[in-house]
């Protein structure tokens, strides 16, 4: 392992991104740890330009740890729609009641403790640490285990954890002196992995630009940049049909509230059957095709419900959009099925609620549920955005 690359890394990644890093972004600058926590969480999985719009709108809605842990959860999720991977959002809302009840509204600055609270990774401990409090902490995303794994030449599989553990302690090693100099390194880091030491089109590859570790990189003076760090090859996710009732009456539309552990938990979606596996390559296989009566259908998407009067009421079931999402693990084709109903009528389960179109954006949806909400022109205008 190069000591000197080990001694210097820290000085020339600061220098680097006083050059070439991204300066200016909103959360770079702050140091109160919950609007740091706020930023890092939505940073996790979402693009810089969409956080770049997302973000000030949800300091706006709740701009203390006290506010968003006493919003209702409904509302945190309303804010997040569209911003996906809605764990965090319900992470978010129960770590903000942690820390009010467990730590008197203020952030711990230890890492360790940082850990503990809901939703917050070792990585994501360390940003936090780093930026909010200067504290000399590590941290390991994907893309500094990239940075990491090239620059030492490690070629193990990174998710054994002998290989993890060796990243860990060079990502300590690797820390500056000064603890001032906390949030620019970390910064610099995350950026330099997100924009330069890119997986698939690292600068040191192309002519344009010259990667100021160029001579002591070990996977680029042995020319396997591309190869590290060495990735598991992953199994191709499962696919999965599923049937939808959007049922309509009158300006309303019968949503559902999803069970907090499923998949889009907590939100309000549409009322949905189990989910059947669907064999690799085919076409969608929907339950009965056009032939499926509104029987069917609600024997499928609610079964619990007593639905003799529902049917009564009931015009004949029209086939609509499917619908493919892709999840992290799994991908779903959704066949929506359109009945109009003549009664608002009463459902048993107190998760299901007719909901005016108007009031649509009160309510936290998944957000091709959304997307089809709006294309069908269910909802006017931005109703479901505020
Ligand atoms: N991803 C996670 N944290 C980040 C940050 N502070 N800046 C840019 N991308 C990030």
């Amino acid at each position: 392992m190069s000591e000197a690359l080990i001694k210097h890394l820290a000085a020339k990644l600061i220098a680097w991104h006083g050059k070439d890093g991204r300066q200016g972004l909103p959360w770079q600058s702050i140091r109160d740890p919950y609007a740091v926590w706020v930023s890092e969480i939505m940073l996790q999985q979402t693009q810089v330009a969409t956080v770049l719009e997302r973000y000030p709108r949800f300091m706006k809605r709740f701009p203390t740890v006290k506010k968003l842990a006493a919003a209702p959860l409904d509302d945190v999720l309303a804010e997040w729609a569209g911003l996906g991977y809605y764990t965090r959002a319900r992470n978010l809302h129960a770590c903000a009641k942690q820390v009010m009840e467990e730590f008197g509204g203020k952030f711990p600055n230890d890492p360790v403790l940082l850990e503990q609270l809901k939703g917050i990774g070792r990585s994501t401990a360390g940003a936090i640490a780093a930026f909010a409090f200067h504290e000399r902490a590590p941290i390991l995303d994907a893309n500094v285990k990239r940075i990491l794994a090239r620059l030492f030449g490690v070629d193990g599989a990174i998710q054994e954890k002998a290989v993890n553990d060796d990243l860990w302690q060079l990502s300590k090693t690797l820390l500056p002196k000064n603890t001032l100099d906390m949030p620019v390194y970390t910064q610099a880091l995350m950026d330099f992995g997100a924009t330069w030491c890119t997986s698939r089109k690292p600068v040191c590859l192309s002519e344009a630009r010259k990667c100021p570790f160029e001579k002591e990189c070990q996977a680029n003076l042995s020319d396997q940049v591309l190869l590290l760090p060495r990735k598991v090859i992953k199994a191709k996710s499962p696919e999965f049909n599923c049937d939808m009732l959007l049922l309509r009456h009158g300006d309303s539309v019968l949503l559902q509230r999803r069970p907090d552990k499923a998949i889009w938990g907590g939100l309000w979606s549409l009322p949905e059957s189990d989910w059947r596996a669907k064999e690799k390559n085919s076409k969608p296989s929907f339950s009965k095709s056009v032939d499926l009566t509104v029987k069917e259908l609600f024997q499928l998407v609610l079964p619990n419900e007593k639905i003799s009067s529902v049917i009564k009421s009931c015009k004949p079931i029209e086939r609509g959009v499917e619908i493919k999402h892709i999840f992290t693990h799994r991908r779903l084709w959704m066949q929506i099925w359109h009945v109009t109903s003549g009664d608002a009528v009463k459902f048993s389960d107190d998760d299901l609620k007719w909901i005016p179109l108007r009031q649509l954006g009160n309510y936290g949806l998944p957000q091709p549920i959304k997307l089809l909400l709006q294309g069908l022109n269910l909802a006017r205008g931005d109703d479901l955005r505020n």
